[in-house]
């Protein structure tokens, strides 16, 4: 793991990290980053095979690991997993709210149903997780780490609930570090750009556009989940302590341009 050139395999030893949806792409990114510097690691999502995949990925990398089948819209399934990571790992000190839906759907033929979906896993889920989560950090002193999306602050046609969505959970980041802060608690948000290999670009990024999206980015080349990871690890570090309601924006540059053009 390219990190450990850069910072000591023990950072975050004796540290436990939560992810939820760390089963796979950006979030299991992150995962993998805090396990290579010696954190155990908690994840939850809704399959028990990409739970079981992940688990195996992270224990290869020397993490104690505990995966839950949890789904961020359900607080007493995600009180549970928590319970089950404090009994066999110990409290949670860096959660990240990670699990997220999407997909592309121009908002006049979106369903309210569809706007709900979004807004309750992505909004409502990281609510629930930073919430449930509370006295574990309070306990560590520890930190909550959001991941957000540059549509939250420049529209992206196809992406009302997502931009909506991620609105929300940026206020959301921002009102805990308010009400956190006094309980030693840091909260930051991370919103990456398009990442290589994830169902976020599958899902949003079709293969006639990649190409085009990839040139108009400044740094020229979308990101990977191990970017993302470094951003977390910084943010959950001493080297950030004093920093908190902080959104840090890893796309290459891509959202200072806008998304005019760029999707049908
Ligand atoms: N276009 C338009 N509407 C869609 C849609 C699409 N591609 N996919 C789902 N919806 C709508 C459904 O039609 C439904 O609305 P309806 O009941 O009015 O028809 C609503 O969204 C909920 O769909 P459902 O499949 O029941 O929801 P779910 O809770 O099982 O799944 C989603 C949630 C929709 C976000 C699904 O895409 C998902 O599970 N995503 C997880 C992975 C992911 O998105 N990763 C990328 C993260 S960037």
């Amino acid at each position: 793991m390219e990190i450990r050139k850069y910072l000591p395999d023990t950072l975050f030893a004796g540290k436990v990290v939560f992810v939820t949806g760390g089963g796979s792409g950006v979030n299991l990114g992150i995962a993998r980053n805090f396990a290579a510097l010696g954190a155990n690691v908690g994840i939850c999502g809704r399959s028990q095979d990409r739970l079981d995949a992940a688990r195996a990925e992270l224990r290869k990398l020397g993490a104690q690991v505990v995966g839950s089948v949890a789904d961020v819209r359900d607080d007493r399934a995600l009180a549970a997993a928590f319970e089950k990571t404090r009994t066999e790992l110990g409290p949670i000190h860096t959660l990240v709210c990670g699990a997220a839906g999407n997909f592309l759907c121009p908002a006049e033929r979106m369903t309210p149903n569809g706007f709900r979906a979004v807004v309750e896993i992505d909004l409502i889920g990281a609510f629930n997780a930073s919430r449930a989560a509370f006295e574990h950090l309070r306990e560590t002193r520890g930190n909550v780490i959001f991941i957000s999306a540059p549509q939250a602050f420049v529209p992206f046609p196809g992406q009302a609930h997502a931009g909506a969505a991620k609105a929300g959970v940026d206020n959301l980041m921002r009102n805990l570090a308010l009400e956190w802060g006094p309980y030693g608690i840091r909260s930051n948000g991370i919103a990456p750009g398009a990442v290589e290999n994830t169902e976020g670009v599958r899902r949003l990024v079709g293969d006639e556009t990649a190409g085009r999206f990839r040139r108009a980015i400044p740094l020229g080349r979308f990101g990977t989940t191990d970017e993302m990871g470094h951003a977390a690890v910084f943010l959950a570090s001493p080297l950030a302590r004093y920093i908190t309601g902080a959104l840090l924006i890893v796309d290459g540059g891509q959202s200072l341009l806008g998304f005019g053009g760029l999707v049908a």
